[in-house]
């Protein structure tokens, strides 16, 4: 029995989405593989905790950087071209940090990559959504999502499989393996086209025609070029930045930043980059055994970015919201608790350091994770989604970069005297190359986690006022709702 034409046309589409969303698993590995990478590196270079901060943060000041360009670029040079060009740092990123002599030269390394993986969060997802057909589309945008949370737990992964104890060096085969992912997204890109849309705006209607003839039924070919030149004609008319700014556009433009900043103010992202080095303050003593911590975070984090995707339509944006917020904040509290009394908790300490991890993650991946995303993608006009989402995941990875450059200083800053954790630590004397140990005060953490369960606090509060509940709203009614100068909470389907 022979397919059916738009079954057989579905098929090919899948298969190109799937190989252009290695660029999201990219980016989860890229940004992910840097935690088992962070014992290593203390023990190989001595470094303090500051100093770590700067290495994790250099790849997001490259992503800020690369996403700032982005936009600019992909109009100009293709799609395809940019992603192909991105395939090439990540790879050349990824032998640079592995083979880096100084620390110094590691922020260098990591600033490229994180150049990459600025453009790729941004050029992926736009690659995927103008070269599959509507029908499929929505769930094609969140295969990306969900790529970014299997890219964490194959660093993770990657990271456990190259930790040895006794080798200091662990950390250089941790970050070259970043090769294998960019080669894979190199060698996959080249055999994919170019999208039709990009095509048909530099003129190029006739091999516009052929590729859409291999991704839509061909009944179809004909309305399908009709509809992205009416698109593109309207585009025309299009948004100078100013336009973004207009009085009736500042309610989503607000949205779109104040959802960003709860996502990763709640602190994600210390439990992301910092957990294998959280978990050895709450008494692990192996960085190897600490890093076997952060894989059960990668699993229940890609576990519940599943569940995330099948509610977030069932039960709508509003209520994930709530849930999950106020899961991360009961989970933070908790994990405050945990590293307040980790002195008299013995072992059980460490172990329910853990356990609220794990609570808080799977909260953050059935509602934040997701939910951040999808809104800046619902909540502007068409006129200027591209902008506005633009402006969204700027302000992700900028705020991302803020949260990730103060966690240790906050945690010293926010230390309650008489709680501190001392460790033991070993690090590696390149001059007698023996390990020596190192007592080492690393403050207590809780303060900084009961922090971001503030922050999270005023994010139930500012949700309740300012979240739209965009499940089943058509975007032109969205539309409409802001003209109007609607309130966020009163937009109903
Ligand atoms: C966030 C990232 C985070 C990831 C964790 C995403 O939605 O934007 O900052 O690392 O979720 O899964």
């Amino acid at each position: 029995m022979s397919l059916a034409k738009g079954e057989y046309n579905k098929t090919i589409v899948i298969v190109i989405a799937s190989v252009a969303a290695i660029g999201g698993l990219l980016f989860g590995f890229d940004t992910g593989i840097i935690s088992g990478a962070i014992p290593f590196l203390q023990m190989n270079f001595n470094l303090s905790n500051s100093m770590v901060e700067n290495i994790t943060t250099a790849a997001l000041v490259g992503a800020v950087v690369g996403a700032l360009f982005t936009g600019w670029i992909t109009d100009a040079l293709g799609r395809k071209k940019i992603i192909l060009f991105t395939a090439v740092i990540f790879v050349a990123g990824a032998l640079w940090s592995g083979a880096a002599a100084t620390p110094k030269e590691l922020i260098y390394a990591r600033f490229l990559v994180g150049i990459a993986i600025g453009i790729s969060s941004f050029a992926v997802p736009v690659y995927i959504s103008e070269i599959s057909p509507a029908s499929i589309r929505g769930r094609l945008v969140s295969l990306f999502q969900l790529l970014i949370t299997v890219g964490i737990l194959a660093a993770y992964l990657t990271d456990v499989s190259f930790a040895k104890n006794d080798v200091v060096t662990s950390w250089r085969p941790m970050l070259y393996s970043g090769v294998v992912p960019g080669l894979l997204l190199l060698v996959g890109i080249l055999f994919l086209p170019e999208t039709p849309r990009w095509l048909i705006k530099k003129g190029k209607k006739s091999q516009a025609l052929q590729i859409l003839s291999r991704l839509e039924p061909p009944d179809n070919v004909e309305r399908a070029v009709a509809e992205i030149e009416q698109e593109l004609a309207r585009d025309k008319e299009k948004a100078q930045l100013s336009e973004i700014f207009k009085p009736w556009l500042r309610m989503p433009l607000f949205i779109a930043i104040a959802i960003m900043f709860f996502q990763q103010f709640v602190g994600i992202n210390t439990v992301i980059y910092y957990s294998p080095k959280i978990f050895m303050i709450a008494g692990f003593d192996s960085a190897k055994a600490a890093i076997w911590g952060s894989v059960s975070v990668g699993v229940i984090n890609v576990l519940f970015t599943i569940v995330a995707i099948y509610l977030i339509d069932k039960w709508g944006r509003r209520k994930l919201y709530f849930v999950g917020l106020a899961g991360i904040v009961i989970a933070l509290v908790s994990l405050g608790l945990s590293f307040f009394f980790n002195q008299h908790l013995g072992h059980t300490g460490k172990w329910l350091t853990i356990v609220f991890t794990l609570v808080y993650i799977s909260f953050f991946a059935v509602s934040l994770g997701p939910l951040g995303w999808v809104i800046i993608s619902e909540i502007f006009p068409l006129k200027v989604r591209g902008l506005g989402t633009s402006i969204g995941s700027l302000s992700n990875w900028f705020f991302n970069g803020l949260v990730t450059f103060t966690f240790f200083k906050i945690v010293k800053l926010l230390t309650i005297p008489g709680t501190e954790i001392i460790t033991r630590e070993r690090v590696y004397n390149t001059v007698t190359h023996a390990f020596v140990y190192q007592t080492i005060n690393n403050g207590n953490p809780a303060g900084a986690f009961w922090l971001y369960a503030m922050i999270g606090i005023l994010g139930l509060i500012w949700g309740y006022f300012y979240l739209p509940e965009t499940k089943g709203v058509t975007l032109e009614k969205i539309e409409e709702h802001w003209r109007k100068g609607g309130k966020p909470r009163d937009l109903k389907p």
